[in-house]
């Protein structure tokens, strides 16, 4: 029997930037493994993007990851998992059957929420394009049909986080006109489904309150990550473990090793990836 050789990666696709936070929280969790992260920060953001160009983009990012080694590629931006995911799995189970494997970060949030709701009542904050899509509805009624879920597109917060001005009175006044009209509705739990709404956590959770369950994917996905690859041994048995991790960016090296740093919480080595 010929033995299957660890050296696969573990991809993860963003849009751009946002993606770091969950990567960050995926390989503090699970050090062991290789990893190549995809900003496609020439293009970001696709929050306001049609479905077609956020499918295209997506598909590009997949295969890149894939022409690089990866054995598994998390889309860890929640417009790419709203508005593409689904048909890119499918594209591939026709092509591959079941060899590659392409996960979301939408139904770990949703799950959690599910677990986490005692009224069933569920906020979601999102790109527009999320939001459009109504992605989280669709998981959220499928795990518990019962529940009332109130969706929020937050547009302005993508470009203010990454402006570097989380901690301004700007964002906060910003946050607070997304938030109120969820709080009025009653909600217990809210979703914060963007990949760059975590580094917001804070301010959020100052004007929301302290009832309220926030579930933040840089929280979720690396646990759900670890319990997948338990299940699926015969995948895990192909990663490589030399604890390493490669940065590719679309856009401005420059820029992303800056912006990128301060997401990732370390100096990044930074190359250019050409996605067609
Ligand atoms: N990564 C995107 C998401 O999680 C946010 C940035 C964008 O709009 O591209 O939805």
């Amino acid at each position: 029997m010929v033995k299957k050789k660890r050296r696969l990666n573990i991809g993860i696709f963003d849009s751009g930037f946002g993606g770091l936070d969950i990567a960050r929280s995926i390989v503090k969790k699970l050090p062991q493994y290789n990893y190549v992260y995809l900003g496609d920060t020439a293009r970001a953001p696709y929050g306001h993007r049609s479905q077609e160009m956020i499918h295209a983009f997506t598909r590009q990012a997949v295969r890149f990851l894939f022409q690089h080694e990866c054995g598994i590629v998390i889309t860890a931006c929640n417009t790419a998992s709203s508005e593409a995911l689904r048909k890119i799995q499918q594209e591939y189970a026709k092509k591959h059957g079941t060899k590659k494997k392409i996960l979301g970060v939408l139904i770990p949030a949703a799950e959690e929420a599910i677990r986490g709701t005692d009224s069933g009542r569920i906020g979601v904050i999102a790109t527009t394009a999320t939001v459009a899509s109504n992605a989280f509805v669709r998981e959220l009624t499928k795990l518990d049909p019962s529940v009332h879920v109130f969706q929020k597109a937050c547009p302005l917060l993508v470009p203010l986080v990454e402006a570097g001005k989380q901690d301004t009175q700007e964002t906060r006044a910003v946050l607070k006109k997304y938030l109120h009209p969820l709080l009025r509705r009653n909600i217990d739990t809210l979703i914060l489904g963007c990949t760059h709404y975590g580094i917001l956590e804070k301010s959020i959770r100052n004007i929301i309150g302290s009832d309220i369950k926030i579930i933040s994917e840089a929280k979720v996905v690396p646990k759900k990550l670890e319990k997948y690859l338990k299940k699926h041994s015969d995948l895990e048995r192909t990663l490589g473990r030399q604890s390493s991790i490669r940065f590719y960016s679309t856009g401005q090296i420059d820029t992303f090793k800056y912006l990128g740093s301060r997401l990732f919480g370390k100096a990044l080595r930074v190359e250019k990836a050409v996605l067609r």
